[in-house]
């Protein structure tokens, strides 16, 4: 049983019960002292029920003479020094409130009071949400605890579902009005956890254009540290990822707790330490662009927190994290599958091509052993700039006199497959699109509609416009023999507004906006299963699990330097498995960084994630071509792991000049091993690549040299690296013998 419910009463006052959630490693106890409040009682590792009376001793001890108590009969002491699991504001707790509404008469106070639970085998999806799935019901057990506001008879609904397997406890949260007033929600966090000390370091992954997800590592201080997006989308500049390390966490040791959203549009999260030190660590839609209106009998669900808890350090947490990604987020027939090798020809043509040229690359690419040919931008209405036709989704004669599915057949004919750029969110207002429907997009009625990037965001919150687009993205997919396409999304939203919804709704738009996004997604994901989909927003500003739930994989980021791409994508696996970045190698000089790196460095570089190119074939000489065809056939030989196999780090490019980490294939036999030296060094001392999470009894064979090691040696000793110049890298492929 992945959930205990234990009851009794240890005094006159009330029943008291303690829910205890089991996954293979883990244990979450929560406890309703009194049969009133939901606290928090533990979350670590996996230990027996226990006592009643000790889980339910709370902080008797603490008291402050100015805040008020809830029922001083039974609870003397206030709100603010209980461990909760779900807060509220107005009632004695003045820490950071996981649920804030407003009622008709301008009131804010909101008593939780617990009203009862329910357990059920398996997991519900989340209705018009990403969210982790099952395949079987045994696999998960659910745990819905019910809350009320006594006043006004507010439900709210916790969703606890246990994944003992995977060792993931995931959460959401429900909120019914019964009532004949409608309720505003002015914020809402999935998820809510109150540690009792502060002494943890706060990781996350913040960033910018060209620049995602670097690891950011420091001490909790006293007050709020706040994570959040108010971009529209789950962002660069912050990833929905929140972790708490013990401070001697490193990659392999101690104990870290860490929360992801599965939503791709604005969040917050963070940790508050409070008066006496304690924390409290949140995650979900945040209060800077969101409220929702709830009428009378209507329910509003906020999307899933994964929680992950491991004591093997952050290596532990990122192998729990990237194999559910792999295999309970990431749907469809790719799931499953091995990634095709691409080449896209943005950065070896932007908009100046027409269709000899991309046959050209496409000849060059199978030659070569490159499986996939991506058209990115510019290949419809009279888009040769990004100045115009997005919206205008018919391929540009003079560009492709034989329209897409002349293009595609010809790819084809070359002997590889056809995939292509779609960017359907957007609109240009130089677009046969936004001529017809000016009130398509989202604006604000009397100001200026603000463009970016030469476009404007569609309303996605307008029932009419998600159907246009299913219909006319899904109209393409239908006529082309498409392989697969990469989604992007250029913009950040701003001048919020949309003309679909009366005054008191406008700052739902943001959140309506992505349940649009996710209807039309999933309805033309799922009427096109063997295409392969890549989301994009400028990079990788939308690099979340709610996009990995449509879409397999994400362009990782428009810095394609390897260098920086070390970070990036060293950074990125903190949550994310491989097999969800997309890696490519580009020309030099790198057009985002005009650094020049060997070739060499690139392809080792990209191999650590979904392999491709993003330059133009033609253009390299004979040597490189026999370069890239050795790397091609190397990393066919390694893809079948690489992509589904354990990641990890041994040393980070955060902390110095060298970087190496190593992938083990989920049945042990094979590894990869891939080590970088970023400057040059003289006499730097001895460079050693040390592998981790192989067995240390068992031998393996390196592919290149035939020579033996034992996986201890390999471990502990490691194997020497010479390196010379700037830029450097080894990689290695072992066999367990
Ligand atoms: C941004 C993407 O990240 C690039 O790879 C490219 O597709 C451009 N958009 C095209 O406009």
């Amino acid at each position: 049983m992945a959930i205990l419910v234990e009851e009794g009463t240890l005094t006159s006052q009330g029943t008291h019960t303690v829910f205890h959630l089991q996954t293979n490693h883990t244990s979450y106890v929560m406890a309703v002292p009194y049969g009133k409040y939901l606290a928090h009682v533990y979350w670590g590792k996996k230990i027996r029920t226990p006592r009643l009376d000790n889980a339910l001793l709370m902080r008797w001890i603490c008291f402050d003479v100015m805040e008020p108590l809830p029922a001083e009969d039974v609870f003397p002491f206030s709100l603010d020094y209980l461990r909760q699991e779900f807060s509220t504001e107005q009632n004695g707790d003045y820490r950071i409130p996981t649920v804030q509404v407003e009622y008709e008469d301008g009131s804010r106070c909101c008593s939780l009071i617990y009203d009862g639970y329910e357990i059920k085998n398996g997991k519900d999806c989340l209705e018009g949400l990403p969210s982790v799935y099952t395949q079987h019901e045994k696999e998960a057990q659910t745990l819905e605890i019910r809350l009320r506001d006594e006043w006004s008879g507010l439900m709210v609904c916790l969703s606890y579902v246990v994944m003992e397997n995977w060792d993931v406890i995931t959460r959401s949260v429900r909120i019914e009005n019964p009532s004949e007033q409608a309720v505003r929600i002015n914020r809402i966090s999935s998820a809510c956890v109150d540690f009792e000390d502060s002494d943890w370091d706060m990781i996350s992954l913040p960033g910018a254009w060209g620049h995602e997800r670097h690891i950011e590592r420091q001490s909790l201080r006293r007050g709020c540290q706040l994570l959040s997006s108010v971009r529209g989308a789950s962002s660069h500049q912050m990833n929905p990822f929140l972790a708490l390390a013990r401070r001697d966490v490193t990659e392999e040791h101690g104990e870290v707790y860490a929360m992801n959203l599965v939503y791709s549009g604005n969040f917050h999260a963070g940790v508050e330490v409070d008066q006496i030190g304690s924390s409290r660590m949140f995650m979900g839609l945040g209060d800077d662009d969101f409220s929702w209106l709830l009428e009378p009998r209507q329910s509003f669900t906020a999307p899933e927190v994964v929680l992950v808890y491991s004591d093997e350090g952050l290596g532990g947490m990122s192998r729990i994290y990237h194999r559910l990604y792999r295999k309970r987020v990431v749907r469809g027939k790719y799931r499953d599958q091995i990634r095709p090798i691409l080449v896209n020809n943005w950065e070896a043509t932007y908009f100046d091509f027409d269709e000899e040229k991309i046959v050209d690359i496409a000849r060059e690419a199978a030659s070569l052993g490159i499986e996939l040919m991506v058209l990115d931008d510019g290949w419809f209405g009279k888009r040769n700039a990004d100045t115009s036709s997005l919206g205008d989704w018919v391929a540009n004669q003079e560009k492709l006199p034989n329209g897409l599915s002349g293009l595609a057949q010809r790819i084809r004919d070359c002997g590889v497959q056809f995939g292509l750029w779609v960017e359907p969110e957007m609109v240009s207002v130089d677009s046969d699109l936004y001529r017809a429907h000016p009130d398509w997009c989202i604006y604000v009625k009397g100001r200026e509609r603000k463009e970016c990037r030469n476009q404007l965001t569609l309303d996605l919150c307008r029932e009419e416009v998600c159907d246009y687009l299913i219909q006319t993205i899904g109209g393409i997919l239908d006529h082309a023999d498409i392989s697969y396409v990469k989604w992007d999304m250029n913009r950040h939203m701003s001048h919020i507004g949309s003309e679909s919804l009366p005054k008191e709704r406008q700052r739902e738009v943001a959140h309506r906006y992505m349940l649009g996004l996710y209807r039309v997604m999933e309805t033309i994901t799922q009427s096109h299963p063997d295409v392969l989909f890549e989301s994009c927003s400028g990079g990788g500003g939308r690099f979340d699990p709610g996009m990995l739930y449509y879409m397999p994989q994400t362009w990782t980021s428009d810095d394609t330097d390897p260098v920086e791409r070390l970070y990036i994508q060293y950074g990125t696996s903190l949550a994310y498995p491989i097999s969800t970045m997309g890696a490519h190698i580009s020309a030099v000089p790198n057009h985002q960084s005009g650094r020049i790196t060997p070739l060499k460095m690139r392809g080792d570089v990209a191999m650590s994630g979904n392999f491709g190119y993003e330059l133009d074939l033609t253009q390299f000489t004979k040597e490189e071509k026999e370069e890239v065809r050795s790397q091609i056939a190397d990393y066919k030989k390694l893809r079948s792991f690489v992509q589904s196999g354990d990641l990890y780090r041994t040393a980070s490019p955060f902390e110095g000049n060298l970087v190496s980490w190593n992938v083990v294939s989920e049945d042990k036999k094979e590894v990869f091993g891939a080590f970088f030296r970023i400057q040059s060094e003289v006499n730097p001392g001895i460079h050693r690549m040390k592998f981790a999470g192989l067995e240390k009894e068992a031998d393996y064979t390196d592919e290149e040299t035939g020579q033996i090691y034992s996986g201890d040696e390999l471990m502990k000793i490691g194997l020497v690296v010479d390196f010379h110049g700037d830029y450097q890298s080894r990689t290695w492929h072992l066999k367990r013998i």
